[in-house]
């Protein structure tokens, strides 16, 4: 695991994009695993920057999102089909049909679940998976507890987790309780990881998941098992992190050919 900590998250939010960016530049049909919250904003449009004003082409990729609300319809603000939309799909030239989410709506759940992990190696596989992380260690929607071989399939959202998605609903009660989620197993299975995570609030839950043991307790500390993972952070995130200065001497020191800044 790389932990790079940034002065703050609009530098770190930079440097996502340009790791993105690169991934796309090599293979101009690189399959991404995308997620929502507000984590990933700013990295998102600063993507959609680069494709207006330094051309960078979105055509051949195929996107697939973490998870989905189950029961809400994709036109609901709330919902990560509109999220997706809003903030970056309809600013790229992707293709009709290359952008998935699981389908929440679905009449048979199960079935769309195994649906959705047959299209994932259908498009040979993840290259690179963006991800957030909850204050309480959850990875996509697997909350704690949550097996750490896990596939694709419906889960039930903790309290903290309701709280803190309630946003775009006005109300608490009107969260929805269930999502469909990636599992463990299906996030490990992408080439690479990139995991990025801001402020005070997160900064318990990194040192959990990097510094702690392996534990379904923090689903993030899966990713000490992945042999690709980068977990970008601003100050405040790294601000629990035992070895910090060992990672900011290794992200100081790295060779050029590593660099992506
Ligand atoms: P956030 O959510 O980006 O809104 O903090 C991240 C998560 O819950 O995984």
């Amino acid at each position: 695991m790389e932990l790079i900590v940034k002065p703050d998250r609009v530098k770190a939010g930079l440097l996502g994009a340009k790791i993105i960016a690169q991934v796309v530049r090599e293979r101009a049909d690189a399959v991404l695993g995308l997620a929502t919250g507000s984590t990933p904003l700013s990295l998102y449009a600063e993507l959609v920057r680069m494709h207006c004003e330094e051309g960078l082409s979105f055509k051949n990729v195929v996107t697939f999102n973490l998870d989905e609300y189950v029961g809400l319809d994709p036109s609901h603000p709330g919902s990560f089909h509109a999220v997706m939309e809003k903030h970056l799909f309809q600013h790229l030239d992707l293709r009709p049909g290359a952008t998935h989410l699981p389908d929440g709506c679905a009449a048979d759940i199960p079935g769309s679940c195994e649906a959705y992990e047959r299209s994932i190696k259908a498009a040979g596989g993840i290259d690179l998976q963006l991800l957030g992380i909850g204050g309480d260690g959850h990875l996509a929607f697997n909350e704690p507890g949550s097996s750490l071989s896990s596939r694709t399939r419906i889960k039930t959202l903790t309290g903290e987790t309701l709280r803190a998605n309630s946003a775009p609903f006005g109300d608490l009660d009107k969260v929805p309780k269930h999502v469909i989620t990636m599992g463990l197993g299906t996030i490990m299975e992408a080439r690479s990881c990139l995991l990025l995570a801001f402020g005070t609030d997160k900064a318990e839950a990194i040192h959990e998941m990097a510094e702690g043991a392996v534990s379904a307790s923090c689903p993030g500390s899966i990713l000490q098992f992945h042999q690709k993972a980068i977990v970008l952070l601003d100050e405040e995130a790294a601000s629990r992190l035992q070895r910090k200065q060992y990672y900011l001497d290794v992200y100081a020191g790295k060779p050029e050919w590593q660099c992506w800044e």
